[in-house]
């Protein structure tokens, strides 16, 4: 049986999502019983050329072409930062479609507020996309890491400024030569200012930070500092040092109180962190019962995403076949508070 999907965007996240979408219909049929097919496809340009050769898949300009289509029941939001994304999820889950998304803007922020939505309706809401890119972060959290304490968490989890700062060390390129490099392989954010001055891993961070310690973090709660300033001398000076710089994102729970930050950071060259290099993230985790875990892979970019997305996608279609719902709501817990310069 085929079930619609519809999907809101078509940049370089929508494009791979067709294509992988595409590529794995048969196999997600052999796996879930329900052929995933995207019948719409929400645009802001419908004359611009896409990434990807639309085939079956209407492009729209009209949101109510989705929200209205009581044949799609999922829909996957891939246009990114607060409105209209925030009013289209929530009228897809109000009229009972399931929906998964990359938007860590919008999570960052009213994460709770769309998660309570689909409570309400019955439906689900799936952002592992919004963390890591393919790597699997939210999913091991919520689900895999629950019985553990987790104390710390740490990594580079913006590809954007990865690739920047590998670049400029690998080959001693400027910041604007690697940031345009990182915007023509469509790692960066639609203002890339998001990547460059640390936004985009605090949003990030403040996800994971909510999940691993069962806390309400928000943006204003994390220390944040870019990596704009940053010049090819700080790297060479680095290197004579025996580090190298890295944008961190650094969590830390201490008895209920959270210290969090973003902010560049000289890694030794022995470090694991220190040989995550280009578009690659890394988190290192530390659970009390599960001691330290390190997860790696790629960050950012087309299929990369497009593998958490559909990954995600297939989730609800299980669920849609088995009839349940399978979010489970976030675990938060009122003692825990966050200290305003972390400690
Ligand atoms: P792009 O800018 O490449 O694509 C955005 C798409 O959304 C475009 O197709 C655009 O239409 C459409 N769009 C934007 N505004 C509107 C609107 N008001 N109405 C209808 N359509 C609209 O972004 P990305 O694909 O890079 O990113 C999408 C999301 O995925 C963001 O939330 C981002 O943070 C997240 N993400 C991105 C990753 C990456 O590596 N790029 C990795 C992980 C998450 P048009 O093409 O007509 O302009
Ligand atoms: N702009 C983001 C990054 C995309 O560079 O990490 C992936 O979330």
């Amino acid at each position: 049986m085929d079930v619609c999907l519809g999907l809101l965007g078509c940049g370089t996240v929508g494009s791979g999502v067709i294509e992988l979408t595409r590529r794995r219909r048969e196999k997600i049929f052999e796996l879930t019983g329900l052929r995933p097919k995207i019948t719409k496809v929400l645009v802001r340009n419908l004359q611009k050329p896409r990434q990807v050769a639309l085939a079956d898949e209407r492009l729209t300009a009209d949101p109510e072409d989705i929200l209205g289509d009581a044949d799609i029941r999922v829909v996957i939001e891939t246009i990114g930062g607060i409105e209209p994304a925030r009013t289209l999820i929530l009228r897809a889950l109000a009229a009972g479609k399931h929906v998964v998304t990359a938007n860590k803007d919008l999570i960052a922020a009213h994460g709770p507020e769309i998660l309570e939505a689909a409570e309400r309706h019955g439906v689900d809401v799936w952002y592992e996309a919004a963390v890591g890119g393919a790597i699997p972060l939210i999913r091991p959290l919520k689900e895999c890491l629950t019985a553990n304490e987790i104390t710390d968490i740490k990594g580079i989890i913006n590809g954007t400024t990865n690739y920047i700062l590998s670049k400029m060390t690998a080959t001693g390129a400027g910041f604007a030569e690697a940031l345009a490099e990182a915007q023509a392989l469509g790692y960066a954010e639609a203002d890339p200012s998001s990547d460059v001055d640390g936004l985009d891993a605090a949003r990030k961070l403040a996800i994971l930070a909510s999940i691993a310690f069962h806390a309400k973090v928000r943006l204003e709660d994390i220390r944040v500092t870019g990596i704009r300033h940053i010049t090819a001398a700080d790297v060479a000076y680095a290197d004579e040092l025996g580090m190298v710089i890295k944008l961190l994102a650094v969590g830390a729970d201490r008895d209920g109180l959270l210290s969090l930050r973003v902010g560049p950071a000289l890694v030794p060259k022995d470090h694991p962190l220190a040989h995550v290099n280009g578009s690659y993230n890394a988190l290192l985790m530390r659970g009390d019962a599960a001691g330290d875990l390190m997860f790696f892979g790629r960050g950012a970019g087309s299929m990369p995403t497009a593998s958490a997305v559909v990954g995600d996608v297939i989730e609800v279609l299980r669920n849609l076949k088995l009839g349940v719902t399978g979010q489970a709501a976030l675990l938060c817990r009122p003692d825990k508070r966050v200290l305003p310069d972390g400690f």
